[in-house]
């Protein structure tokens, strides 16, 4: 023990040498945390159906994190029974691997919108977009009127999808070229709703057997 005291006495009574020990136990500590981060990529893979946003949906993707929806919505259904009970298999990993940035989101002012797509027709989306309150009477949820007025511009879709492609999504050259066609003459609102309409459609993590298999877990 009285060894001890005296190594610690030493380090405790030079500054510089407690420094650089500090500094040592940080970067440990620090590759512990960041190390894992470099592997989880290869790791994640997208769940069965879930594919990459075609060209309208990622314009419609867009014009959702520009407007702030993701301030009152997530798109992550938690593992509590509550959240499941109402909106189906908790949310895996592998469902969100198109989505940069990602839509989990912690703040929840309306529902979840993590597997919204088909709920309601694409009228009633435009309706609600428009003017919330013509169908939900008591939404407090704000009006969007302008998304069908303004056209999107197809000028640097073919870039996003490039880019989106240099990180790993799986476009084809087909669909790269195909793009500015696929959103030219279309809104902001119906690229919107294309995409309110694709969420959570292909994902076989709807269904709890498929999802338990793909996550190692038991469904709830
Ligand atoms: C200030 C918070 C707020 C913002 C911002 C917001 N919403 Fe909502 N949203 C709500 C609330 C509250 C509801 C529930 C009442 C209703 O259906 O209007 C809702 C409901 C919805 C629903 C129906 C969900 C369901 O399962 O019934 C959709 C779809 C939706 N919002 C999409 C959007 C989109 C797209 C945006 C961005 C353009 C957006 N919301 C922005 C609060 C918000």
């Amino acid at each position: 023990m009285a060894g001890g005291y005296r190594y610690f006495e030493a380090v405790e009574k030079h500054a510089g040498l407690l420094g650089v020990l500090i500094a040592i136990m940080v970067s440990i500590g620090g590759l512990a945390e960041i190390t894992p981060l470099f592997m989880a990529a290869h790791t994640v893979q997208p769940a069965d159906g879930v594919k990459p946003y075609d060209a309208l949906r990622l314009a419609g993707k867009d014009v959702y994190v520009r407007e702030g929806c993701y301030l009152c919505h997530s798109q992550m259904v938690r593992a509590l029974r509550a959240e499941t009970e109402r909106y189906g298999h908790f949310s895996v990993a592998g469902e969100s691997v198109y989505d940069r940035p990602f839509q989990w989101g912690s703040k929840r002012t309306g529902p979840d919108l993590a597997r919204v797509g088909g709920k309601y027709t694409d009228e009633w989306q435009r309706l609600h977009l428009r003017d919330p309150r013509s169908v939900v009477p008591e939404s407090n949820m704000p009006a969007y009127p302008w998304l069908s007025q303004a056209m999107l511009d197809p000028a640097d879709i073919e870039a996003r999808m490039r880019t989106l492609r240099m990180l790993g999504d799986p476009y084809t050259d087909a669909d790269i070229a195909g793009a500015q066609a696929a959103v030219s003459g279309h809104t902001e609102m119906e690229a919107l709703i294309a995409y309110l309409q694709g969420l959570g459609i292909n994902n076989a993590a709807k269904t709890a057997d498929t999802a338990a298999a793909a996550t190692g877990g038991s469904a709830p």
